[in-house]
């Protein structure tokens, strides 16, 4: 991680989703999950850290009963390259058997992530499985998965705020933007 100043708005070089538009758009998202659900019972799974911001805002969009639960899967480490690995680090407390599910992610990239967790999911048998994401980033697929609900489709470049991370910086920013070049150092970009 390069420096970083006492404000983390001070670092950013552009603003590419504003507050206001993540807002209209969850309120869209909600509305279609809403009358998807409408007479159904959801279990909704939020993959930390990432998606806990898109989640929270999410969720209180959505009128069916629900129940939530999270899990925590790391594919990246503190770069920005994915691993291709996936591992489990906080498991789900629900049972999911014969539930309606929906995974809540922050960003999918190459999908690696995405596509493990949901495999890991089908396994336990619920009545169906969706995905919603805050951000797609289609051009980076290395597997074949479309995201049910997509807040935004994005082009490959890293992004970080609303709860995504550099190094575990910016989740705080309440936009999605790209940071100023000074952020990333050469040993984590390399
Ligand atoms: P995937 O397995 O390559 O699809 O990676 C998904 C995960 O990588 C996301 O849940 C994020 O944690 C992380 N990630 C991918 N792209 C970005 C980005 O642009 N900013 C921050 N995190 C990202």
């Amino acid at each position: 991680m390069g420096h970083i100043s006492a404000n983390v708005h001070d670092d950013i070089k552009k603003v590419l989703i504003t507050e206001e538009q993540i807002a209209k758009r969850c309120d869209e998202l909600g509305a279609e999950i809403s009358a998807d659900y409408a007479g159904k019972e959801l279990v909704v799974i939020f993959v930390l850290k990432g998606a806990s911001i898109f989640f929270a805002d999410l969720i209180r969009r959505i009128n069916v009963p629900m129940q939530v639960d999270s899990i925590a899967a790391a594919s990246y480490g503190n770069t920005t390259k994915s691993s291709g690995t996936v591992r489990i680090d906080k498991d789900i407390e629900t049972a999911i058997e014969g539930r309606h599910v929906m995974l809540v992610e922050d960003i999918i990239d190459t999908g690696l992530t995405l596509s493990y967790l949901k495999s890991y999911f089908e396994r336990q048998k619920p009545a169906s499985l969706k995905v919603a994401a805050l951000l797609d980033k289609p051009g980076a697929r290395k597997v074949d998965l479309v995201p049910d609900y997509n807040g935004f489709t994005i082009g490959n470049e890293f992004v970080v705020g609303y709860g995504l991370d550099y190094a575990q910086h910016f989740r705080n920013l309440p936009y999605i933007a790209i940071p100023k070049d000074y952020v990333w150092n050469d040993e984590e970009k390399e």
